[in-house]
């Protein structure tokens, strides 16, 4: 893949076409959680930097190809601008009726920002006329969206086919890490995997089982697990038919001598904004619900990491959203962090619950990469190919 950083050189006062995932939670045009934006700001500094012009084109939402006032990349300009404390200069005009000529004209027009690129049903659908005109608009595009690279749309698909295309900063950032813990892996690698589907994330463990040592279940994840052996689970969230699903990762796990660990211990409550007890999983009663992992297990993912060279997690232990059952994501990710302080660790976390655990924390700093992507981290470590990186090789 061709980077942008490699043609530094050659940016002055090319036209950037930029495309960035800037889909940001929204409530009533108001940014709930501005991460995907502030994490997109070194590769905009790095263009204005080298005197770049720049066309900024991003989706927020689901509109589904219709104009939604509340789906508007308005707010998400505003915010941006004050961000950079630079002007950019806001294009609400129908893309179809967009000409190259309309477009960076005067001396403050040097940052544009187009308005959703899902008002267009071209977008979705992959268009060809749709990706020949957001091509049309500049000289070279650059894709910085790893986070919807997954999506064989227009903008991050086909537009490669018709202007010079490269890869942006973040989205080599982000590959690189994926990398750092799918294929140049540095042993022993633990994954650690929370969340409340085990059946979304089977093809990520059935991916990449041959290639980890450990493999840790925790948070709702691992009550199926624990459903599955028999244990009582009370009324904790688990999914429906799964047991196929966990006898295979059993099976699996031996096959390709991957250690399996999954509580010996929990934190439970009777209701999730109440407080909670320890208790050993084989004390659970009917009308508990399990809410974080207890003590002796947090002892022994301590000792697990400690001995790791490489981390990746995705999912927390427990609902850290109540202090009483944070213990289990706060103290792994303390543990990361405390290895990483020393150099003796590479760690890579994603998923929207675990960024927001390591950000409440406080901790993000002390990780390799935090991704902030979603359906994209999943798919790269599922090991599917994603289209908006094909298109870009
Ligand atoms: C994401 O949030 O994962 C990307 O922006 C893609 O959004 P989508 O799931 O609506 O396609």
């Amino acid at each position: 893949m061709k980077t942008v950083e490699s043609i530094a050189k050659n940016l002055k006062n090319k036209k950037i076409i930029l495309r960035l995932d800037l889909n940001v939670p929204l409530n009533k045009q108001n940014i709930t959680d501005s991460n995907r934006i502030d994490k997109i700001i070194p590769t905009l500094n790095f263009l204005i930097s080298n005197n770049a012009k720049i066309l900024i084109l991003s989706h927020v939402g689901r509109p589904k190809g219709k104009v939604i006032k509340e789906f508007s990349m308005k707010p998400i300009c505003d915010y941006l601008k004050k961000k950079l404390n630079q002007n950019i200069h806001f294009i609400k005009t129908d893309i179809n009726n967009l000409k190259k000529q309309d477009l960076f004209y005067g001396t403050n027009q040097s940052i544009l920002m187009l308005e959703n690129l899902r008002f267009y049903d071209g977008e979705e659908q992959n268009s060809e006329e749709f990706a020949k005109s957001l091509a049309s608009f500049g000289d070279l595009y650059v894709n910085d969206a790893f986070s919807c690279s997954h999506r064989k749309h227009a903008s991050v698909s086909n537009i490669t086919k018709y202007v010079p295309s490269y890869a942006g900063i973040q989205l080599m950032s982000e590959i690189t890490a994926l990398k750092k813990v799918t294929k140049n892996i540095t042993r022993p690698i633990t994954c650690i995997i929370g969340g409340s589907k085990i059946s979304t994330k089977i093809k990520v463990i059935k991916n990449l089982m041959s290639k980890f040592d450990n493999l840790i279940f925790v948070g709702g994840m691992a009550n199926n697990i624990l459903k599955n052996k028999n244990f009582q689970i009370g009324r904790s969230i688990f999914e429906e038919s799964c047991d196929d699903i966990v006898e295979n990762i059993f099976t699996l796990s031996k096959k390709e001598n991957c250690k399996l660990i999954y509580p010996v211990d929990v934190y439970v409550g009777k209701e999730i904004n109440g407080s909670g007890s320890v208790k050993k999983i084989s004390e659970i009663s009917e009308d508990d619900l399990i809410l974080d992992i207890g003590p002796e297990t947090v002892k022994i993912l301590s000792k697990i990491i400690e001995q790791s060279k490489t981390v990746l997690w995705n999912g927390p232990a427990g609902y850290f959203e109540n202090e009483n059952f944070k213990n289990g994501s706060l103290e792994i990710a303390k543990k990361i962090a405390e290895k990483n302080k020393k150099n003796e660790i590479y760690s890579v976390a994603g998923g929207g619950d675990t960024v927001a655990a390591l950000n409440n924390f406080g901790l993000t700093k002390y990780f390799n990469f935090v991704s902030t992507a979603g359906g994209a981290f999943l798919e790269f470590l599922e090991g599917k190919e994603l289209p908006g990186i094909k298109a870009l090789e």
